[in-house]
């Protein structure tokens, strides 16, 4: 039901919708304290509202949707809270694999996924494969992810890259300079073109480590909606608001 101070947007009403959005799913804590509930339970709502949302974003035209589900800073948590994100994770990807492939949702993962416990890792490469053929809809789950952290990982494996050229003698090549393609083959997020809209529900206004190479030119869009409350209807709003950005890219408007 629409609400009288946000009336509903309608679907029809939008048409440019951006390639790539990413959302910070931020704001379950608060959401749960809010309730009288504890933290987990907060993620798994959270888990809920991700249901929705994926079900509502795979009708649009919107081919990649990046996920910030776990950072690189995230462990800095108590290791119950931890311990309980990689398990609802576990079920939601169990959960959700049938399905993902019945509506055509292709799963993958960036991030420094090795560090995962082990059934993680294994339950995401079983719904990676099992999704791989599916086109409609790239679903990018962020895990131990960070953005300074898949630069620096980057940067590493053009200079392991370098130093081999070097080694088998081929001088020019080793001291060629890094171009912005060269160095984004290696971002955990390729070939995944650019971030177009960025969301952060949750109230708070930071990037928090998340794309930010890949945010360069992003539209940003905050809002105070909690994540587990970020529905159909703030989605909308949130594409209603990018379709009447000017994006110039530091040239001026046509
Ligand atoms: C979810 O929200 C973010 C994850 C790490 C999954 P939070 O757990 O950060 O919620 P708040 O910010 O404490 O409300
Ligand atoms: C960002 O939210 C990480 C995820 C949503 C996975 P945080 O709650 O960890 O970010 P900060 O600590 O508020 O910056
Ligand atoms: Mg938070």
């Amino acid at each position: 039901m629409a609400s009288d101070a946000h009336p509903e947007i309608e679907l029809s009403s939008i048409k440019t919708f951006p390639v790539h959005v990413a959302i910070v799913m931020d704001g379950n804590g608060r959401w749960a304290k809010n309730k009288g509930l504890s933290r987990s339970e907060g993620h798994r709502a959270g888990g809920e509202a991700l249901d929705r949302l994926l079900d509502f974003v795979v009708t649009l035209p919107i081919p990649f949707f990046s996920l910030y589900a776990f950072s690189t800073e995230n462990w800095k948590r108590p290791v119950s809270e931890v311990q309980a994100l990689w398990d609802l994770m576990n079920e939601f990807f169990e959960k959700r694999v049938d399905h993902c492939i019945q509506k055509g949702i292709k799963i993958r993962a960036s991030g420094d996924v090795s560090k995962l416990p082990l059934l993680n890792r294994k339950v995401l490469k079983r719904v990676i494969k099992k999704t791989e053929n599916c086109s409609h809809l790239t679903v990018n789950f962020c895990l131990n992810y960070g953005s300074r952290d898949e630069i620096l990982h980057a940067a590493e494996k053009i200079m392991q890259e370098r130093l081999e050229f070097y080694k088998n003698g081929q001088k020019n090549k080793a001291e060629e300079s890094i171009t912005e393609e060269e160095f984004e083959k290696y971002l955990y997020t390729h070939p995944i073109p650019p971030v177009d809209l960025f969301l952060r529900p949750g109230g708070e206004k930071r990037i928090s480590n998340f794309l930010l190479w890949q945010s360069a030119y992003a539209e940003l869009y905050f809002t105070d909606k909690l994540f587990p409350d970020f529905d159909q209807n703030e989605m909308l709003k949130a594409l209603a608001w990018f379709e009447g950005r000017d994006r110039r890219y530091g040239s001026l408007s046509e």
